[in-house]
């Protein structure tokens, strides 16, 4: 049955979705039809989960784990996970402060639920990951974003961009330390202006930290560790992608414990507990042999290293080098000029059918800013092997010298 005479809720209109899988999509069409592509535009994971992890998931489906547990996660889970996060944050945690969750994705959904009423008004990341201003405007807020300027080594959060925005009616941030798409990372001075920002206007503040384990070189700061905000915040934790498990679908909204009630309560609603049994794969991660992770940054890092390096050989393209995240977001500004591209989807399509290469663009990230000039794509390359980076990116630029 293909028509359907039944009108769909008008609440539906307002739900966005997450347009990179279209675009993986697209190239699995053109893969399906006999050319080679190189899949930079989804931040999957071509790596294995670590094995400790999978035995014990196995182990605790055979021993029966496999009925309900309680709506916030196994009590273990919770315990181990507070501690972890407790030490890495420099905050006192305890599994009160813990909500298990079917990814981490649902904790953005879940918090805007708990805290964000319809007319309230949300600052959020654009570009940024897209889930954000859909939740918000599905759940009837008013969505307001704020941009990223390039810096000396890494793009800075638009400060002008929040200031000019502030109302009466804001009353959430979202923050997203160890961005996706643009790899930046909040120097403590800007953690410091963003902490002051959210006191000075009373905001809750969801702190994405999908990526705090993805780190090449020193250490991950959050905004929640700063003083007086733990009471403000929920930190978005997932096993995503420190432990390669994005298909797993296990995450954890960490906060203050009326908030994480309010959220495991949600949970009751929705899906009644996050998978059971795998929770004691996911507490094996955390509390058995941390090679795994170890490996799995080992891996990443050579990925990166060589994708930095390649991006910046080709004429029109710069890229800075992110110590965290996987992504790239070079400029292609120059690019699009030299190849006499006017918009987003052609650079993009025009580089899949002649090269091979996928990518996003910053339009799968957001609407464009108005005071927008630059042009930026992203390339993801938690998915490809150096190889298959070395031949893909020659081709690329080869395409942009010719
Ligand atoms: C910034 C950010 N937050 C949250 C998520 C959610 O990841 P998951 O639901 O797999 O935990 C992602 C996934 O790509 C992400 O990039």
């Amino acid at each position: 049955m293909t028509v359907s005479p039944l009108p769909i809720a008008e609440r539906i209109s307002r739900l966005g979705t997450e347009t990179a899988f279209a675009v993986s999509a697209e190239a699995a069409v053109w893969q399906a039809q006999g050319h080679t592509v190189y899949p930079f535009h989804i931040g999957d994971m071509d790596l294995p989960t670590p094995e400790n992890i999978v035995e014990a998931s196995f182990r605790a489906l055979r021993d029966g784990k496999n009925g309900y547990c309680p709506n916030a996660g196994i009590p273990a889970l919770r315990e181990a996970l507070a501690a972890d996060v407790g030490a890495s944050h420099g905050l006192e945690l305890g599994p009160l402060n813990v909500a298990i969750e079917p990814g981490g994705k649902p904790v953005i959904g879940k918090f805007i639920l708990a805290l964000m009423n319809p007319g309230d008004e949300v600052f959020y990341p654009n570009p940024g990951y897209p889930i954000y201003e859909s939740q918000i405007e599905f759940h009837g807020g008013k969505a307001l974003p704020y941009g990223y300027v390039e810096g000396s080594d890494n793009f800075e959060l638009d400060f002008d961009a929040l200031e000019a925005q502030v109302s009466p009616r804001a009353r959430l941030l979202i923050f997203n330390n160890l961005q996706n798409p643009t790899g930046a990372e909040s120097s403590p001075a800007e953690l410091e202006r963003v902490a002051e920002f959210a006191l000075r206007h009373d905001l809750a503040v969801l702190c994405d930290e999908a990526y705090w384990d993805t780190r090449y070189s020193g250490q991950s700061r959050s905004l929640a560790s700063l003083p007086d905000m733990a009471a403000r915040s929920v930190i978005l934790y997932t096993f995503s992608k420190k432990f390669a498990m994005t298909g797993w679908r296990l995450g954890a909204a960490v906060g203050p414990a009326p908030i994480v009630d309010v959220i495991a309560k949600l949970n009751v609603n929705d899906e009644s507990c996050s998978n059971h049994f795998i929770q004691y794969g996911a507490l094996e991660g955390l509390t058995g042999d941390q090679s795994g992770p170890r490996d799995i940054v080992r891996v990443l890092k050579e990925r990166r290293d060589v994708c930095v390096s390649l991006l910046n050989q080709i004429p029109g393209v710069s890229c800075f080098t992110p110590e965290a995240t996987f992504y790239l977001f070079p400029n292609v500004s120059e690019l699009m000029a030299r190849k006499g591209l006017a918009s987003y989807d052609h650079l993009r399509r025009t580089a899949l059918e002649e090269t091979g290469v996928s990518f996003c663009t910053r339009l799968h990230f957001g609407r464009a800013l108005p005071d927008e000039k630059d042009a930026y794509v992203r390339f993801a390359y938690s998915g490809i092997t150096v190889p298959l980076i070395e031949e893909g990116l020659g081709k690329l630029k080869a395409w942009a010298e010719a």
